[in-house]
């Protein structure tokens, strides 16, 4: 491509050829323009504005203070500085408590971030929501497994899909999300067996976290893949740098430089 062709931005139809090739989907999260514009420079295919934001960005312990307005202010900065990947925005806890809320809540993200999709977490509970988000004209990637919007009923962060409970419920959910029009399927810390027969068993992308290596395509937080965070990333998510290491060296050199070169500044004269 000549440097004077505009990037084409990816569609839910690309994302459907890439599964259909067999070729993975690489997604990430960002938060701003500038995170976005260099993840998609690396040759990110998707980029989430996850609701990650309320642990990653805003300092929350949980992804569920985040607001609608706080998801839409950070999606549109991602859109001002992305112009190939398909940008899907999530829907923050408490948007799409049912059908008619979660539409009126979808058309202001995709009216007022210019984002591509929306992403809804829920298993069966979440099907009615995306049956009519796609019916009005929404791309949907549904979100099942491990829900961190649901982490208090759930009880934690942990595996899902063990027992053969579990593991049936989620194979209907992504069934019937599927069937509900959902393009793209997050299946998040799903035990990699279990993952592996639901990528087989639908025609949709799974977007696997901390889901082992057979899904049809990969998510993770930007943060923990670069080492952007004083905490330790989940153990599933191998940084591939350590970006606070190298933040911390260069202010520590600026600090030490700024009183190093102005050594002791004359006190203010005081008033008679
Ligand atoms: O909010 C988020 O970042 C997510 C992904 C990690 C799947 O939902």
């Amino acid at each position: 491509m000549s440097a004077q062709t505009p990037a084409r931005r990816l569609t839910t139809r690309d994302i459907a050829k890439m599964r259909q090739r067999g070729e993975a989907i690489a997604m990430l999260t960002a938060y701003d323009a500038t995170m976005a514009r260099l993840v998609e420079m690396a040759g990110v295919d998707v980029i989430l504005v996850g609701d990650s934001l309320g642990n990653v960005v805003l300092g929350h312990e949980t992804t569920l203070p985040v607001t609608l307005d706080d998801m839409i202010r950070h999606a549109a900065a991602v859109k001002r500085g992305s112009e190939r990947a398909l940008l899907v925005c999530d829907m923050p806890f408490g948007s799409v408590t049912d059908a008619d809320v979660a539409v009126a809540n979808a058309v202001r993200v995709m009216k007022e971030t210019g984002v591509e999709a929306v992403k809804v977490e829920g298993g069966l509970v979440a099907v009615p929501v995306v049956e009519r988000l796609v019916a009005q004209g929404i791309a949907v990637v549904a979100h099942i497994g491990l829900m961190p919007q649901s982490v208090h009923q759930m009880g934690g962060y942990y595996m899902h899909g063990k027992d053969e409970a579990s593991a049936e419920r989620l194979r209907s959910e992504a069934q019937a999300l599927e069937k509900a029009g959902a393009f793209a399927i997050v299946l998040e810390c799903v035990v990699p067996e279990l993952a592996s027969e639901i990528t087989h068993m639908l025609s949709i992308p799974t977007i696997g976290i901390g889901s082992g290596k057979d899904c049809a395509g990969q998510v993770l937080v930007v943060n923990d893949l670069i080492g952007l965070s004083v905490n330790p990333p989940p153990s599933f998510a191998r940084p591939r740098a350590d970006v606070a290491s190298v933040v911390r060296a260069a202010v520590g050199d600026y600090v030490a430089e700024t009183k190093a070169e102005r050594g002791p500044i004359p006190l203010p004269r005081r008033a008679e």
